[in-house]
């Protein structure tokens, strides 16, 4: 089985992607890194020359092709989606068929803090914004019902280190719920 993870930029997802893959003994992958090395460019080069429809259409490229690799009942992983796949709906549906798919789901003001420490440069759809809370607040606002909808379950991420959380979902994976 494949966990995915989904949620806003800035909610920890690799992290806790990389605590959950150790706690399960299996690999853990990030979408982003897939689509950068496989096209041999960041992800803010391809939003910048190829524009972010081009981008959008590589994330299910690479995505159908990960789970043509790892999608196996018997062998399982941990992918940390961006923080946009989900929202394209053919994305979505791969996701939903062949994942146990959680959301971590981050305030605004969390999500604002992390992203601020982090920085935004490697993140087009937030680098040069000048209202940073602003401008995660209106993007979550219009992401939220997705990300809560696709998701099979839903993990708060307020005030817990990447292990707590990844703990949250092992316990949730373990009762093999899918
Ligand atoms: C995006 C999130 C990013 C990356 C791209 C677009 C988004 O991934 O895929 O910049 O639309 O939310 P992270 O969530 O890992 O930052």
């Amino acid at each position: 089985m494949t966990v995915a993870l989904t949620g806003f930029m800035g909610c920890g997802k690799s992290s806790v992607a990389s605590c959950l893959a150790s706690l399960m003994e299996c690999p853990f992958f990030d979408l982003d890194d897939i689509v950068r090395v496989g096209e041999g460019a960041s992800v803010s080069e391809i939003f910048r020359n190829r524009g972010e429809q081009e981008f959008r259409r590589l994330e299910y490229e690479y995505l159908e092709r990960f789970f043509a690799l790892h999608g196996g009942e018997d062998s399982d992983s941990v992918l940390a989606l961006g923080g946009g796949t989900i929202i394209n709906p053919e994305c979505a549906t791969l996701i939903k068929e062949n994942t146990l798919c959680v959301y971590l789901k981050a305030s605004v003001d969390e999500l604002v803090k992390n992203l601020e420490i982090a920085g935004t440069s490697g993140r087009p759809l937030l680098a040069g914004a000048s209202d940073l809370h602003g401008a995660v607040s209106s993007l979550l606002e219009k992401r939220s019902p997705i990300y809560e909808s696709c998701a099979d379950a839903v993990v708060g991420t307020g005030g817990l280190s990447s292990m707590e959380v990844a703990r949250r979902i092992y316990d949730f994976v373990k009762t093999g719920l899918k």
